[in-house]
């Protein structure tokens, strides 16, 4: 009917979509929310999704299909075997077992490091020049899993983690409602292990141009409950909803773009600090990082205050003793 739009032809892409290709391992709660959040920003041309349950993995797979027609066509991909994933981009690691009601993340760490080890090899071997973001928690430790499994030659800042984007836009967010400003006006970040020993760098947090405190001011009460309250957030969701899902997801779609799109972006993610701060072992742990295609870029070094360098060292430290074991 020529009233009708002429169809494109078979090979137009549909809509205005990128034709990078995006991995995500682990259809869990956290993976779902991944693939949402990549889904609604139309940040890739392909998605591919793997999960060791081939029956609930066609189910999600064939649920985001028939909302393609609500976002820039994304192809989606889906199977428990990783071919479905050669030549990603960006290879997004969510795998493992996630936090019970009370439970730390560090406390993961065994079972999701042998996960992880399983993983990894069939990643590299259909995408070895994946940039590799991990999720899985407790992340600082399964980045640095996946950094050594990915072998010496593989270039650094290629493998890093979500780190403490999430904790840093959950600190961004509470300074902002304390003061009833919009989240976007305050610059600052939790640096550290994205978990219980965070460190909020109140030294360099800005508020629009003016510096939260004065040099050598401490944070009162207020400021410091906004810290506790970061730390408490998956806790006070888990033990609400059974996990966290939403805001990760986001965090992670947002991590992706700047890195698909080359963007050069400043965010705190999980990258290797040995050498930093007097730091030793190769501990990951998130610092401000600027993001390109190959992943970690630069790392802001941020001048901290003693105290700040003295939290971090011993926040590396703690980490670095959980790592040990599983490490060597
Ligand atoms: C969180 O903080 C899942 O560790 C993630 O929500």
């Amino acid at each position: 009917d020529a009233s009708l739009p002429q169809k494109p032809a078979k090979d137009t892409p549909l809509g205005n979509h990128s034709s990078k290709k995006v991995t995500i391992v682990g259809m869990g709660q956290v993976g779902l929310g991944c693939v949402c959040a990549i889904l609604n920003q139309d940040i890739c041309g392909t998605l591919a999704l793997i999960d060791i349950s081939a029956k609930k993995l066609e189910g999600e797979a064939k649920d985001f299909q028939q909302g393609s027609a609500f976002h820039q066509h994304t192809t989606i991909l889906a199977s428990d075997t990783y071919d479905v994933s050669e030549n990603s981009d960006m290879v997004v690691i969510t795998a493992g077992v996630a936090q019970q009601p009370g439970e730390s993340r560090l406390s993961l760490v065994d079972r999701n490091a042998n996960i992880l080890k399983k993983i990894m090899p069939e990643v590299l071997k259909y995408s070895p020049n994946a940039t590799i973001l991990i999720v899985s928690n407790p992340c600082d430790i399964m980045t640095a899993i996946a950094a050594k499994l990915a072998g010496p030659d593989f270039p650094q800042g290629k493998v890093f983690g979500a780190g403490t984007c999430l904790d840093t836009s959950r600190f961004q967010t509470l300074i902002a409602q304390s003061m009833d400003l919009d989240p976007k006006n305050v610059h600052g970040y939790i640096i550290g292990e994205h978990g219980d020993s965070s460190i909020p760098v109140w030294s360099s947090v800005r508020v629009g141009a003016l510096p939260l405190l004065e040099p050598g001011e401490e944070p009162n009460d207020t400021l410091k409950k906004i810290h506790k309250s970061v730390v408490n957030s998956a806790y006070d969701i888990i033990s609400l909803k059974g996990y966290t899902n939403w805001a990760i997801g986001m965090s992670t779609a947002y991590i992706c773009k700047a890195v698909l799109n080359d963007t050069r972006t400043i965010i705190p993610v999980s990258t290797c600090v040995r050498g930093l701060y007097d730091v030793e072992g190769d501990v990951f742990l998130s610092l401000p990082c600027s993001l390109s295609s190959h992943g970690v870029q630069r790392v802001a070094v941020l001048p901290l205050t003693d105290s700040e360098k003295a939290t971090f060292q011993k926040c590396a430290k703690s980490i670095w003793e959980v790592q040990k074991p599983i490490w060597e």
